[in-house]
């Protein structure tokens, strides 16, 4: 597996400018976000062919899919063109699962511009769509050749967005690195430097360069995301993914207190974190146990009733457990 080439730009001119001269008169199509598109016009102006898409979560399916190959089938692209996706982790998903599947791979340059995907979806090559048996069902691995990175997208996107990627920017702190949780925990939200979105890259990129098609250690990457993806189905997607994330990483470091010796400042300090961004620390479920169960035997790292769980021993040394999907319900209800 080769990784993805990953560069970082001042500016969304810089950026532009590079791409351009990159693809010159080779065959090439952006599909660019609309909201990104009404945030940052001058991208339309490019000499870059460029297609705006409106795709929401809800739509992050087969039939938005088939619309991007059909444009691509439109413009008469081949497999050595090159695709560019500019937005977040809706768009990265949607262009990228199209790209992947297209004469069965084209090449794919991403540019992400939420901060969740500038530290996670753009990165690792994996493209997930849904479906109605629930989220990033179906799907596919293809690195993208490059991703390249301009925090100045950061200055139109919502606060609440912004809080969602600090949660995933923290979890890859958690996972590799106690100098970057403690960096994060001193963050201007309005001012994010790009050397924590970098650092939070290099853990995520050399987690996915040992595992790429997760059968052990990519799955740390799931921390706080079980217990995670539990809340955002049980609240119908009324918690957003990253408050639903912050709960389940700090139910998370409680049961790796009791399991794996987690001293308890890591969680009190975590705690304290999302209190400060007024991101709720609790959340009751509305299901009862059979249902919740029915969701958790959906998600795709359970396996004869035992779903594989991250735990963390300290900041920085995660480790995966077996653990039972009763015992999981038992400490998310009753715990
Ligand atoms: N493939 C992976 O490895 C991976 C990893 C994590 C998450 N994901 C996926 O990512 C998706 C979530 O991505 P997201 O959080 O980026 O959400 P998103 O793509 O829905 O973007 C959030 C909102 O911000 C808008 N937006 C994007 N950039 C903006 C900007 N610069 N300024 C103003 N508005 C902007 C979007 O139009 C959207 O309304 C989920 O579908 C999730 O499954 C994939």
């Amino acid at each position: 597996m080769i990784g993805s080439k990953v560069a970082y730009f001042k500016s969304i001119n810089e950026l532009e400018a590079y791409c351009e001269q990159k693809i010159k008169d080779e065959s090439h199509l952006v599909f660019i976000d609309n909201n990104v598109l009404c945030k940052f016009p001058t991208l339309g102006n490019s000499s870059m062919e460029t297609i705006a898409i409106k795709v929401r979560e809800e739509e992050k399916n087969i039939d938005t899919v088939s619309e991007i190959w059909k444009i691509m089938f439109e413009k008469s692209l081949e497999r050595s063109s090159t695709i560019f996706s500019i937005g977040g982790g809706v768009v990265s998903d949607s262009v990228g699962f199209a790209a992947s599947t297209y004469k069965r791979g084209t090449k794919l340059i991403t540019i992400p511009t939420t901060l969740l995907s500038m530290v996670d979806a753009a990165h690792g090559g994996k493209n997930g769509i849904n479906n109605e048996f629930g989220k990033n069902q179906i799907g596919t691995f293809m690195m993208p050749q490059e991703v390249l990175i301009c925090p100045e997208f950061l200055s139109q996107l919502p606060e609440k967005e912004i809080k969602t990627g600090l949660i995933e920017l923290i979890k890859a702190g958690f996972l590799g690195s106690p100098e970057l949780v403690e960096k994060v925990y001193e963050v201007d939200v309005n001012n994010i430097d790009v050397s924590l979105i970098s650092e939070a890259v290099d853990i995520k990129n050399n987690i996915v360069n040992n595992d790429f098609k997760e059968s052990s250690e990519r799955m740390f990457l799931n921390f706080g995301h079980t217990i995670g993806h539990l809340i955002e189905a049980d609240s119908h997607h009324q918690i957003s993914h990253g408050e639903a994330v912050a709960v389940g990483i700090l139910k998370a470091m409680q049961i790796s207190e009791k399991l794996c010796g987690l001293a308890p400042n890591v969680s009190a300090k975590f705690e304290q974190f999302l209190d400060n961004l007024q991101i709720s620390t609790i959340y009751e479920f509305k299901k009862n146990s059979a249902h919740l169960k029915e969701l958790l035997l959906n998600d795709k790292k359970v396996e004869n009733s035992k779903v594989k769980y991250v735990l963390l021993k300290n900041i920085g040394e995660p480790v995966l457990i077996d653990y039972d999907i009763r015992d999981l319900l038992d400490e998310v209800i009753n715990g």
